[in-house]
């Protein structure tokens, strides 16, 4: 019937895993996953356990709900295995609940050592998991996919290509574990993803699209260079997967109600010293993926409505308001002042971007994150005025249940 697409509006972190898990519950059959790959690391608390997903949608909880890699995610498949097995330690079973499909690219142990290479002179401030080395063999195409792994020359394709690696400069690896855990995918369903998708779709099926990353950190629309290498935006859904345009029906858009950001780059409303700290401690601000202290800072709207306008949000949800709850004075930054004196509503592209001055609104905090407390209220206010829209769903903390709605 159609697929909705949930997706972050910020650096990422804004809790969509806990909103697809929660979401996921609604009737979907499908949940995908679009771009990137293990650097993401989607948090879930699924019966009191903690537990971070790298590659697997988060619908993978959700009962009867199958799950999709779409052919824009890059998959490793040693880091699948841990995550399968993860899984199974929790009493969920993936098998054949999850479908690859036959084109995304395969991560090799190689990748991640070249993206370390990279990342010596780039200083972008990676996950290094090698995301940005397979989307570059991708479109250099001499990647290795997912459906390659079916075929009988798959080891001599490796070889080669990690032959082309060593040429770059990166020692030849060991290739057992990974070839034993590439052919290992086939215990789940390979599939080309876009038939099967487009089918079901035709049958009536319902899709959730579930993003990675954020918006801010796309390939394109991110603070290039310090950007992911992939597009994070609700139009990657479509590439991502294989489905026309006129399938979407929602884009769901999640932002936290202050902000974070791991790696490098513009973060015109960041916090230092003690006042980053505190906030860190308060939101337990560290990386799913890589434990690195996240840098943090206030809720920065003109990036937020940027990020709304090029996505198309028509569902917006807020995360962690539980976080700044009692926090005292807190702010928001509605616009900026750049280098010469001009005033930005919405976040700008290069140049202007640099030296971006916040110009912020200064609140009082709530005792609690619902309507019906005045501090909240104004908070909820402020951010709807200017991004133009309602906020219809708050989630204030990590549990399944803790999400409230404003329809
Ligand atoms: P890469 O995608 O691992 O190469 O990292 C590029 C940039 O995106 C770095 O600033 C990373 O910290 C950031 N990044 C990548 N994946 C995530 C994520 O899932 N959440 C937050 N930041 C991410």
């Amino acid at each position: 019937m159609a697929v909705d697409v949930l997706l972050g509006l910020q650096w990422g972190d804004e809790g969509k895993g806990k909103l697809v898990d929660r979401w996921s519950r609604r009737g979907y059959d499908y949940v995908a996953r679009f771009q990137g790959g293990p650097n993401a690391g989607h948090t879930i608390f699924h019966e009191g356990r903690r537990v971070v997903l790298h590659h697997v949608p988060a619908g993978i909880f959700a009962p009867g709900v199958r799950c999709v890699i779409g052919n824009g995610v890059v998959v490793n498949p040693l880091t699948l295995a841990q995550e399968v097995e993860t899984l199974r330690g929790v009493g969920v079973e993936v098998g054949k609940r999850l479908i690859i499909s036959t084109r995304a690219h395969l991560i090799l142990p190689t990748h991640p050592k070249i993206d370390a290479s990279h990342e010596k002179s780039q200083n972008i401030g990676s996950t290094l998991r090698g995301i940005g080395p397979t989307y570059q063999d991708r479109v250099a195409r001499r990647g290795l996919t997912v459906g390659d792994v079916l075929w009988d020359d798959f080891p001599h394709r490796v070889r080669h290509l990690t032959e082309i690696h060593r040429q770059m400069g990166v020692a030849p690896p060991d290739l057992q574990a990974f070839m034993q855990a590439a052919c290992a995918l086939t215990e789940h369903e390979i599939a080309d993803v876009e038939t099967m998708l487009t089918d079901a779709l035709d049958s009536g099926a319902m899709v959730l699209a579930e993003g990675a990353q954020g918006t801010l950190l796309d390939l394109d629309f991110g603070q290039y260079p310090y950007v992911t290498s992939s597009h994070t935006t609700a139009g990657a859904a479509c590439t991502g997967l294989g489905i026309g345009p006129r399938r979407i029906r929602h884009v769901i858009g999640v932002f936290k109600a202050y902000a974070t950001r791991v790696g490098n780059g513009p973060f015109p409303t960041e916090l230092e010293d003690d006042e980053a700290e505190r906030l860190r401690t308060a939101g337990g601000e560290y990386g799913a993926t890589t434990g690195r202290p996240r840098r943090c800072g206030w809720l920065d709207l003109p990036a937020l409505k940027y990020a709304v306008k090029l996505n198309g949000v028509d569902i917006l949800c807020m995360t962690k308001p539980d976080v700044l709850s009692n926090y005292g004075r807190i702010k928001v930054c509605v616009s900026y002042t750049d280098a010469k004196g001009n005033n930005h509503r919405v976040l700008p592209s290069v140049p202007e971007r640099r030296g971006l001055v916040p110009n912020y609104v200064e609140l009082s905090a709530w005792n609690e994150p619902r309507k019906e407390d005045p501090g909240f209220a104004k908070f909820l206010n402020l951010v709807e005025s200017e991004l133009g829209m309602r906020v219809e769903y708050v989630s204030y903390g990590p549990g399944r249940e803790e999400i409230r709605h404003y329809p």
